[in-house]
Order: structure tokens, then sequence, then C-alpha cells
């Protein structure tokens, strides 16, 4: 989705470059394009006041002359830049094909409030079979917002409202936008990395109670909230002033802009033994460094239900077992651990938790651990210093007194 302001930006060119990478990487690419500001200074410049009626253009005949040659041009424009092809880059000589056509039916939004909106109108259907065909002969398919009804006559479209139907309509795995911002900011300035549907309603909600109606971020997470709920997984808001930023969002772990996901990316569940991998990737390098206590993978397997994990994105970025003993009234949690450069962020926390939660469900009363490095982490939680007589009989058997681990105690 990328709105007149990007477009009109200088980095825009730079964004283009990304947009041909992606496809030459076998991404399948439907472009929407708005145009806004373009739009409102040809009708300044030729005098034409255009009207508005609850932040929606009401066209008549003499605007919509002057929007489809603003519309066209920008077309001719952005396929200009698809065509110049890649030089400089490893992909010298690539050519990108782009297909635009009367893939969008549209229709009169009518009246509303006694208010004729004349050729503004809104998506009737859309010819997914017809684009998806376009999407597999390899080419990049660019939607305009000008649509075409079945009485042979045109339509001026919202471009987030056709970039919502098309994700939503042709099963989407990303719909993405630019905004002036490196994503949807928090009340702090800070970019909020991840939101699901009803965090990202809070924040329209509160953007629009201080007036930001029609901003870029209002319209993008209107955009998103709409095709998450309809099914679209993510949906991501980048900047479209930083070079390198819709490549970064996309392909780096943590993302650089805000991504709307229909359920969180991170996930506390039980571990099955599709996490064996995972696991030992985590806790290996902790094992080397004598911080964990080592396990084979056979044990690993043999024990992996009693494994709580964290995952993100498909990464085991934190775990944690429960190992309940003999006696019915004691459990050990052991293997506590979360991915370096994913700590500080109360995951460890959250393991604690969720370990704490499932041993009461199991009667348990007496929560310890042996730790040797993290005996202030565990009793600033809640655990209380013990000694090896307080543990269970056949624990006591196993002490190791070279490893010298201190035993901590929670009572739950
Ligand atoms: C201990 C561990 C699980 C904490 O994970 P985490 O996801 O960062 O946990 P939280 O975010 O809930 O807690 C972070 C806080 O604990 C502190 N902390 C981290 N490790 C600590 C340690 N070994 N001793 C004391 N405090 C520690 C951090 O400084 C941070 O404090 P702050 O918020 O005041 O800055 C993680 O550091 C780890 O995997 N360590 C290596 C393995 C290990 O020692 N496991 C325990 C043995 S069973």
């Amino acid at each position: 989705m990328l709105g007149g302001e990007c477009i009109a930006h200088p980095n825009f060119s730079n964004i283009v470059d990304d947009i041909a990478l992606l496809k030459s990487l076998g991404i399948k690419i439907i472009l929407v394009y708005g145009a806004r500001p373009q739009i409102e200074k040809a009708l300044s410049e030729q005098g034409i006041n255009s009207e508005f009626h609850h932040q929606q253009r009401i066209t008549n005949d003499d605007s919509f002359d002057l929007i489809k040659q603003v519309v066209g041009r920008l077309q001719f424009e952005i396929n200009a830049l698809l065509s110049k092809g890649l030089v400089n880059t490893p992909m010298q000589g690539a050519s990108i094909n782009v297909v635009s056509g009367n893939f969008i039916t549209a229709q009169p939004i009518g009246i509303k409030d006694g208010i004729d909106f004349c050729y503004t109108g809104k998506v009737r259907r859309v010819d997914t079979l017809g684009i998806q065909e376009q999407l597999a002969q390899n080419a990049i398919v660019l939607i305009s917002i000008i649509g075409y009804s079945v009485t042979g006559e045109s339509f001026n479209l919202s471009a987030e409202e056709l970039a919502t139907q098309l994700a939503i309509r042709l099963d989407a795995d990303k719909m993405i936008g630019f905004c002036s911002e490196h994503g949807v900011l928090g009340e702090d300035g800070n970019v909020i990395a991840e939101m699901l549907p009803n965090q990202a309603q809070t924040r329209l909600d509160e953007l629009e109670k201080h007036g930001q109606i029609m901003t870029g971020t209002a319209i993008y997470l209107r955009a998103a909230i709409a095709s998450c709920k309809a099914g679209v997984s993510r949906s991501h808001l980048v900047s479209y002033q930083q070079d390198g930023s819709l490549l970064q969002e996309l392909f780096s772990r943590d993302g650089i802009g805000t991504q709307i996901v229909m359920e969180s990316a991170e996930q506390l569940r039980q571990a099955t033994i599709e996490d064996i991998g995972g696991i030992v990737d985590l806790i290996k390098p902790l094992e080397e460094q004598g911080l964990l206590v080592r396990r084979s993978r056979e044990q690993l397997e043999m024990e992996i239900t009693l494994f709580t994990i964290v995952e993100r994105d498909g990464l085991v970025i934190g775990c944690a077992a429960l190992y309940p003993a003999n006696d019915g009234i004691s459990g050990e949690m052991a293997c506590v651990a979360t991915h370096p450069q994913y700590r500080k962020a109360s995951r460890g926390d959250a393991l604690v938790n969720e370990i704490s939660k499932q041993a009461t469900k199991l009667g348990i009363s007496k929560l310890f651990v042996l730790t040797t490095s993290s005996i202030h982490w565990f009793r600033e939680r809640g655990f209380e210093p013990g000694d090896i007589t307080k543990l269970p009989v056949e624990k006591q058997a196993l002490y190791n007194f070279q490893r010298n681990s201190k035993v901590l105690i929670k009572e739950l």
C-alpha cells in the first residue's frame, strides 16, 4: 500500500529497488498506490475546491477529470521506476513485468446523509483469478485507485480500502504499508514492534481522539485491523523515509517497524518432540559456560513433556522444566533459560510463573531450584535459601557436591 506521500518522497526510488529485489526472490507482489497529496496539489493549482464528508472526498466531474490525470501520471512514473533495472547491483539486467488492468470492479458509494458522493466509489468485486494468473506469470500487479463499474463508468476509490480488500480476497500473507514515522509510535514516542488487532484498535482510538484521523498511521491501522480480522495473518508498517526499512522489517527477526498480527508471534507453551532441536540450540552454550547442567538429546527426548518453552517466530527463545518429586509435594524447576538476545523482557518471569502454576495444579507446594549463578534472580522471585536436607531424598542422593549449587525453595 503505497500512499501518495510515499511516492513523493526522495527515498521512493530506493523502495522500488527493494520491491524489485523482493520480486526477484520469488515473492508475489501487488502494489496499490494512492495519490492524495498529488491530487490536492493539482486541484489547488487549478483552483478546484474539492469537498469532503466524513473524511471522504466527494468526486464531482471537474475533480474526477483531474484525479484521473494525476493517477495516470503516477502510474507512468511507477512503471518507469520499476523498469529502470537494477544497475550496479547483482540483479543488473533483470527485467520486471508490471501489469495493470481492470481487475477491480467498483460501484458508487451513492448518497449518504443526503450528500451525493458522485464518482467516489467502493470495491464491488476483485478479479482474483486474473490477478493470480498475472502473479503466476511473475508479474507485479499495479493497482490504481480508479475502478470500473459494470455500467462502464470509472470511480475514485481509496487506496486503503483497495489494499485491504485485495489482501483479504487474495488471501495474502501480508499487507505492507508505509508512513513517515518508523512504525506505529506509542505514547512514549517509541515504535511498537508488535500489536494484536485489539491493541491496534486502542491506539487508533487514541490517535483519532487527538484529531489524527487521516494520518498515514491512522489510515494504515484501520486497514491492518480490518485485514487482520478477516484472516490476513500479518500486516507491517514501515518508514518510507528510511532506506532499507522494508527489507529490515521483513528479513530481520525483530523487524524495524510495526507488525499487526492475528496472534502474538510469541507463545508460551508446552514443548513437543519437534522443539528438541531448538531447546538444544538454546541451552548448549549455557551448558558449555557451566550455567546449566548438561543434558543429552536422549534425556531431553524422554523428558520433553516436562518442558515449557517460549517460542518466537519458530525459534525457541526460552525454556524451563518441572520435575515432580516422588514425595508428591515437591518439584524441581530446572533448565531455566532465555536466549541472550531476548533477556530483560520478563520472559524469565513468565517461565517461573508458568512453572509455579503447573506445580500448583499437580499439588506441589514446595518448588525448588538448584543454581550456581542465578541465586539473586530466584531470590527476587520469592525463592528462599534452603539446604540439601530440604530436598526430596532421591534428589539428595543425586546432589553434585562438586557443582555445589545453592538450593532455593519457594512455598507455593
Ligand atoms: C536467569 C535468566 C533465565 C533470566 O532471564 P530474563 O528473561 O532476562 O528474565 P527477566 O527479564 O524476568 O529478568 C531480568 C532481570 O534479572 C536480572 N538477572 C539476569 N540474570 C541474573 C542473574 N544471574 N542473577 C541476578 N539477576 C539476574 C537482570 O539483570 C534483569 O534485572 P533488571 O530488570 O533489574 O535489569 C537468564 O539470564 C538466563 O537464561 N541465564 C542463564 C541460565 C541460568 O543461569 N539459568 C538459571 C539456572 S536454572
